[in-house]
């Protein structure tokens, strides 16, 4: 019916909880504290009818994946989960397969939790682990202790068939030789997936006034360097490659989630500052919602929807979109798909280029970064997307 080269890579469903416990120094993600519990019902309602308004502009769609993401999801009840997955099933058909993720913070009073997560129908975690060195979690303001969190992992394990944790590492002071024990132990916990992130200092944060000020600092360019290759080193000899820049996975365990993105595939975005690309007719449109929760929720409630802001993308736009999620992954992207979304050829002076500077890989049908080009991803997509 539509002729759009997305229409095979699956549709995924984002849902964003936008609230926290506390707020860590080094996020500028869409995360409020509030003083007061939240209504979980009056949010409840709001999402079900986003959810609703969604599926009628993109109807007849097979959900293959959702995500569960924030913030922190894990301070939702299990009830507020299963009535938006039960809204989701409603809206559109579901995978029998689908994989449904949520993002939750490792302390023991969210574990709790884990079992009712299951019983509403998620089957897979990805927990904030962030540190295995209890001073570093007191560092970066998270609310848990090593001991708290390797508990909560192993809580994860006992009751979900798929669970991955993230770490954070080039934090100040950190050590090549600290990063290499911290990751092995890592894994030793890490079943089939780990998200490994370097720390950025994110503008607006606590941690970039506290940079700004020299009150901390971050390795140096080399030592990052030497964290990075730590980490592609030690996870390979584990059996957990690479498949996208920061994420590591036993082939076939990847995200298929986050796979969905960055194969550029179609998806909802669902709750406060939750973006969505819906292929609608044969464009795709890019939609944000209204960050501000309670905002949100008023617009929700008034509209229907919490959208302010929707942008049919050029086909130019599309390709570059296209470019920049692909060539993240190791597996890369399919130039003829760049093709078909601008009506163009990549830049083939530049393709050679690259290619003989080590950069880039290109074999019949896939073109792809190199080990070498990883360290330098941003150049070489703005290479080719110019
Ligand atoms: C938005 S958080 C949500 C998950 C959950 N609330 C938590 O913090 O555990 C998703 C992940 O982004 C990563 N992250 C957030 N800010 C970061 C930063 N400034 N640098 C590197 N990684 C960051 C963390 O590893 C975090 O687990
Ligand atoms: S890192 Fe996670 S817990 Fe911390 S403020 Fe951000 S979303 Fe919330």
């Amino acid at each position: 019916m539509i002729d759009h080269p997305t229409r095979d890579v699956g549709f995924g469903v984002y849902v964003h909880w936008p609230f926290c416990a506390s707020k860590c120094p080094y996020c500028d993600f869409n995360s409020h504290v509030r003083h007061q519990p939240v209504d979980q019902e009056r949010f409840l309602a709001a999402f079900k009818r986003e959810i609703a308004h969604t599926a009628a502009r993109i109807p007849g769609r097979t959900v293959t994946s959702i995500f569960f993401g924030g913030g922190t999801p894990s301070l939702m009840k299990p009830e507020t989960v299963g009535a938006i997955l039960d809204a989701i099933g409603g809206a559109w058909a579901m995978d029998p397969g689908a994989e449904v993720t949520l993002e939750a913070n490792p302390t023991s009073v969210e574990a709790e939790r884990f079992r009712g997560y299951r019983g509403a129908g998620i089957n897979r975690v990805s927990l904030g682990v962030q540190a295995l060195n209890d001073p570093d979690l007191r560092r970066l303001g998270r609310m848990h202790s090593v001991e708290e969190a390797l508990s909560a992992v192993k809580i994860a394990a006992s009751i979900f068939d798929r669970y991955s944790f993230d770490l954070i590492y080039a934090r100040p002071g950190h050590t090549p030789e600290a990063w290499a024990a911290e990751l092995e132990q890592a894994i030793s916990h890490a079943v089939e997936h780990l998200s490994l992130y370097q720390l950025t200092i994110e503008p607006g944060t606590w941690f970039q006034r506290l940079y700004d000020a020299g009150k901390i600092t971050v390795p140096d360019e080399e030592t990052g360097r030497a964290l990075y290759d730590i980490t592609q080193e030690t996870c390979e000899k584990h059996g957990l490659p690479a498949y996208e820049i920061s994420n590591h996975a036993r082939p076939g365990a990847e995200s298929r989630h986050n796979l969905l993105y960055w194969r550029y595939g179609e998806y909802a975005g669902i709750g406060p500052g939750a973006h969505g690309r819906l292929v609608t007719g044969n464009a795709r449109l890019a939609t944000s919602t209204e960050k501000h929760p309670e905002t949100w929720l008023e617009l929700v409630e008034r509209e229907g929807h919490g959208v302010i802001d929707e942008e049919v993308l050029t086909s130019e736009a599309e390709g570059d979109e296209f470019l920049l999620m692909g060539l993240r992954l190791k597996e890369g992207v399919d130039p003829r798909r760049f093709e078909a979304f601008t009506g163009k050829t990549l830049n083939q002076r530049r393709l050679r280029i690259l290619e003989e500077e080590g950069l880039i890989q290109v074999d019949g049908s896939r073109l792809a970064v190199t080990p070498k080009g990883f360290p330098v991803l941003n150049a070489v997509i703005a290479e080719l997307a110019a």
